[in-house]
């Protein structure tokens, strides 16, 4: 049986008393890349905060490498191996590319490989190009990138990428992707969260569609590829291929 990454059960999340996720359940698998799609509102965010510890569960388990998770102060969620890309990017717009690397570091976990601003300079070449440039001046694109080395500069176990194309061009969007696809081809776990689900069908094994705060569908990208109802249904587009 395949090594769960992450697992989430049961995770009932609550704005104060506006209860927004139901009893969300999935499974991560070890090395692989889940898409976590939904429309706008659907509580995609609010998942990736409870599990980073931001959101406590108010009910429910998460489980990172089989250890409870739930519970936890977010710094030490991120120190047992959880990395956060955050919706909207939140670089540090004064900080040079590099410096914004350099500060996401942490110390090494038993990690076989770890992050280093070389690796993340091969990953990206145009950070190293443009490492010594304001983070602010860099296009949406290359903010992007620069969030996403931020992320992996933690060494994460499992890195969660809250919307990485949002608000980029098409072609940028292609990069992204193989991004995601490069780091999976390194054994990096990895959830997306994306409303654009052509990309993630793209890159992702598994595939969970949250609707209102449930699980409308837990299963693999090859169903959902097979299936556009689910895609039409639950994201409301109509997904081409
Ligand atoms: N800080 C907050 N306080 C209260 N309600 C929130 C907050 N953040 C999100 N919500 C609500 O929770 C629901 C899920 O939001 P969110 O997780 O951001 O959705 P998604 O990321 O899928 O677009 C929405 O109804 C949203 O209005
Ligand atoms: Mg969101």
């Amino acid at each position: 049986m395949a090594t769960e990454a992450l697992s989430v059960s049961n995770l009932h999340a609550y704005y104060g008393d506006s209860h927004v996720l139901y009893g969300v359940s999935f499974a991560l698998e070890a090395r692989g890349v889940l898409a976590l799609l939904g429309r706008n509102g659907a509580g995609k965010s609010t998942c990736i905060s409870s599990i980073m510890g931001l959101l406590p569960p108010r009910e429910g388990e998460i489980k990172l490498f089989g250890k409870t998770i739930s519970g936890l102060a977010p710094e030490q969620i991120s120190k047992l191996g959880i990395g956060l890309v955050p919706q909207g990017r939140r670089i540090f717009p004064s900080l040079s590319v590099r410096e914004n690397l350099a500060v996401a570091a942490q110390r090494q976990t038993e990690g076989d490989k770890p992050w280093t601003l070389a690796r993340i300079y091969d990953l990206f070449p145009r950070m190293k190009e443009r490492q010594n440039q304001l983070a602010g001046s860099l296009s949406g694109g290359e903010q992007q990138m620069l969030a996403i080395g931020r992320g992996l500069m933690g060494n994460p176990k499992v890195l969660l990428l809250d919307e990485p194309s949002e608000g980029l061009a098409p072609l940028i969007v292609q990069e992204v992707g193989r991004t995601i696809k490069r780091l999976k081809d390194e054994g990096q776990s990895i959830i997306l969260v994306e409303q654009n689900s052509q990309l993630a069908l793209e890159v992702a094994d598994q595939v969970v569609i949250l609707n209102t705060g449930e699980c409308a569908f837990v299963g693999t990208a090859e169903e959902v590829r097979a299936n556009d109802d689910l895609i039409t249904q639950n994201l409301g587009i109509f997904h081409a291929h």
